[in-house]
């Protein structure tokens, strides 16, 4: 396929972050590295496949970036100024709406100029993909930041198929009605011909505030995984409300886990560890819903009550610096710092650190190794969309080795199944899961291991964006 006509792009993603982040350095040169996050883990190699092209902040205030090809993918950057960077993404995207969306497990603050600046922004977007559109294109528009532009985008633009997915959680009503701008957040949504979400309990969610805000009549059937779509009417037009689990690039993932030099690599990192009998591992984005602390007070406790001897484990703990100027973030690497520290001041010798905590991003080939070393993956987030660092880990473990800890609250969990499956708020429970995983019978780890990627490997990326895409009904064309 070649998505971009002579006329503009046949196939567009709208992102509030492009696949790529620009940095300014100290000496006052920039350079591009790779976007955090997993909307762009997930996206972005199903987007550079089918050459489409991408909408989105370089990730810096005031970049005033032209449109540039790279690798056969079309960049279209938006600009964001100091103050939209404050108010609609700090602020509105990151301030109110991330803390809502993910079960108030921190307070969100609702401020008038912060609305105002997520409507301005979400209009420059709905206007920059406007203009770069063929007609007839197709358009995904992808996250919370971008709740208004499938509305704006129809408005300019009513020759478009318009697309719009979560990646985040879709709270309980009562949570979202708590929103002061609630009814319009809807209505931009239903803009869209498929709003779709990763599991069918926000899907339904969203189909009854779309009764109860906007007074229209949706159907009332149960919404089945990748199956029956809710619908609803909107004047002339149905809009279709699904489920649609997101996932990795399974078997590219699989393959890098593979790679020689990376198995030589993940050795490495044991020895440079001091071969200790088992490692654990956590991988997030520095962010208070990741439960981080939770796996940190497990720990503790477990080192404290000399179930885990200090000589013999090791964990590991990789964390990418994320939202560094919003509030709770500030607050939350201060507090697992002190327990990092806490734990390494009370049970580590000289030269062997319990925890080995890195505020840092690391490569692709050096994740893999990471997670090929290590014994325990603990993912414990409090409320996550999908999660997709545990998907990841099974998809490199094809030696069917390692053991995967997971939280009930990540979508992730309802697929699954053959991990260890913990509530984070229970803290003896997450305790046990890690004792278990820690002391299990090998022969029972792959046992488990081998349903774990059965799951993931037939359920990848690709087959996430194409059900998608075959609901919105553009699949032929893509
Ligand atoms: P979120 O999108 O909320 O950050 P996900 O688990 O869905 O959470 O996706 C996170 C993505 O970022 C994954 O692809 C994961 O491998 C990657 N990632 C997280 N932390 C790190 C890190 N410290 N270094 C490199 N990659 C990381
Ligand atoms: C999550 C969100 C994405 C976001 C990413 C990184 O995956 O769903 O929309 O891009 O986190 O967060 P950031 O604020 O750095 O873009």
């Amino acid at each position: 396929m070649s998505s971009i006509g002579e006329n503009g792009a046949e196939f567009l993603v709208v992102a509030n972050r492009l696949p790529v982040d620009l940095e300014r350095l100290p000496d006052g040169t920039q350079r591009w590295k790779h976007s955090p996050g997993g909307l762009v883990t997930a996206l972005e190699p199903f987007l550079r496949t089918h050459k489409g092209a991408w909408v989105g902040w370089p990730g810096i205030a005031d970049a005033d970036v032209d449109a540039f090809e790279e690798d056969g993918l079309q960049l279209h950057p938006v600009m964001l100024s100091a103050t939209e960077v404050a108010d609609y993404y700090e602020g509105f995207s990151n301030g109110t709406l991330w803390p809502l969306y993910h079960d108030v497990v921190a307070p969100p603050a609702f401020h008038r100029t912060w609305w105002n600046a997520y409507v301005r922004v979400n209009q420059r977007f709905a206007d920059v993909t406007a203009k770069v559109a063929a007609q007839g294109a197709t358009v995904w528009v992808q996250d919370y930041q971008l709740q208004l532009v499938p509305a704006m985008l129809r408005e300019l633009r009513p020759d478009l198929r318009i697309g719009f997915f979560l990646h985040i959680p879709f709270p309980p009503v009562e949570l979202f009605m708590q929103l002061p701008w609630r009814t319009e957040i809807i209505r931009g949504l239903l803009g869209a011909d498929l709003v779709g979400f990763h599991r069918p309990g926000g899907a339904q969610n969203f189909l009854w505030l779309a009764r109860r805000l906007v007074g229209l009549e949706p159907s009332r059937g149960a919404v089945g995984v990748r199956t029956r779509p809710g619908v609803v009417q909107v004047g002339d037009r149905t809009v279709r409300v699904g489920a649609f689990p997101i996932s990795i690039d399974s078997a590219g993932l699989d393959a890098l886990a593979r790679d020689k030099e990376v198995q030589k690599h993940a050795k490495q990192i044991r020895e440079d560890l001091g071969n200790p009998k088992k490692i654990l591992l956590g991988v997030d984005r520095l962010d208070y819903t990741k439960g981080i602390d939770v796996r940190l007070r497990a720990l503790h406790e477990l080192l404290a009550d000399g179930r885990i001897d200090p000589s013999e484990v090791t964990m590991v703990q990789l964390a990418t610096p994320s939202r560094e100027r919003v509030e709770h973030y500030k607050k939350m690497r201060g507090e697992i710092e002190q327990a990092v520290g806490r734990i390494n001041g009370e049970f580590s010798t000289v030269g062997h650190p319990v925890v080995h905590y890195l505020h840092q991003s690391v490569n692709r080939r050096e994740l893999t190794a990471f997670m090929s070393a290590a014994d325990v993956m603990v993912v414990t987030p409090v409320r996550d969309g999908m999660n997709l660092v545990c998907k990841e880990y099974v998809a490199t473990r094809y030696d069917l080795g390692g053991a995967l800890v997971l939280s009930e609250f990540a979508g992730a969990a309802a697929e699954l199944t053959s991990a260890f499956l913990v509530n984070p708020h229970d803290l003896d429970g997450v305790k046990n899961a890690l004792d278990a995983a820690l002391t299990l019978d090998p022969a029972e780890g792959r046992r488990r291991m081998r349903a774990l990627r059965r799951q993931v490997l037939t359920h990848d990326v690709d087959r996430w964006a194409r059900s998608f895409l075959d609901a919105l009904g553009t699949q032929s064309t893509i």
